[in-house]
């Protein structure tokens, strides 16, 4: 489905008939990660949709939009084995003229917000628009983004919208790394560097206090082809962004537990 009416139209007959509708938002190149989101989604109410729509304003790097991979076919087959009722897949949901933006001041502050400007204001705003279409009883998101977790989740509380949000665990591939529609670009050596960078926030996470950054700093200094960006615990997490030559990777860990 394409059309934002009929997908609204769908979904608030459905609620007339007393189902449960629920929503996956993402921006497609679909993984075992959305996958299990899916799944998650279809245990917890009566219709499941599932949206894809490569959202151009949270991209604060062009070259990142331009690359953000495709791949509508194999997409709507992967959802629809996961339980989706619905792919929503809209062409644009920016008028020329869109004048209207969602901007939450709190969460989006520090972590990746500092360093992706205006890329939470645009989850926000389209976040805000998917939950205007869709209308769903409850919304499920990934823990593997646990700052736009935090944002939603605030955004929602605010705005009184009545959904309610779902958090998801991240999920992993066999050596740790979080799946990741960007894990795609990664080169075979970047890829195996990137294992190494999950095992970095792993085990640096198994210490306490101001000796987890340091430790994840000391562990990733002389991996050669790896930028760590930047390393911070917030609340009970070991939050993290990293750079492997033009891809970033973003992962978090509990603290202080041993794995
Ligand atoms: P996207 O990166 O496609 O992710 C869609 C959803 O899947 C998000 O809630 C994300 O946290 C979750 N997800 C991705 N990888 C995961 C993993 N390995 N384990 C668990 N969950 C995972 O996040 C976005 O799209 C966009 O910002 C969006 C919310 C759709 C707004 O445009």
């Amino acid at each position: 489905m394409t059309k934002t009416a009929e997908m609204q139209k769908a979904s608030l007959r459905w609620k007339k008939a007393g189902l449960r509708v629920v929503l996956v938002p993402t921006m497609g190149a679909l993984h075992q990660g959305h996958a299990s989101l899916i799944r998650r989604a279809r245990r917890l109410g009566d219709r499941v949709v599932v949206s894809s729509y490569v959202n151009p304003t949270q991209f604060n790097r062009r070259s990142d939009f331009r690359k953000y991979p495709m791949r509508p076919a194999a997409d709507l087959n992967l959802a629809e084995h996961a339980g989706a009722d619905v792919f929503f897949r809209p062409r644009s949901l920016y008028t020329s003229d869109a004048s209207t933006w969602v901007e939450e001041t709190a969460r989006s502050r520090g972590r990746c917000g500092d360093r992706r400007p205006g890329h939470f204001r645009g989850v926000a705003t389209v976040v805000t628009k998917l939950l205007g279409i869709v209308q769903p009883d409850v919304a499920v998101f990934g823990e593997k983004d646990l700052q736009q977790c935090e944002v939603i989740e605030r955004l929602v509380r605010d705005l009184y919208l009545p959904v309610k949000i779902v958090r998801h665990p991240t999920i992993r591939e066999k050596d740790g790394l979080a799946m990741s529609s960007r894990n795609l670009r990664l080169s075979p050596r970047q890829r195996v560097l990137a294992a190494v960078w999950a095992k970095a926030v792993r085990v640096a996470a198994q210490e306490r206090g101001g000796a987890v950054p340091r430790r994840l700093r000391r562990l990733l200094q002389n991996v050669s082809g790896l930028r760590l960006e930047y390393a911070e615990v917030v609340g009970r997490h070991l939050c993290a962004a990293a750079w492997l030559g033009s891809v970033r990777l973003i992962d978090n860990r509990k603290c202080g537990l041993k794995r």
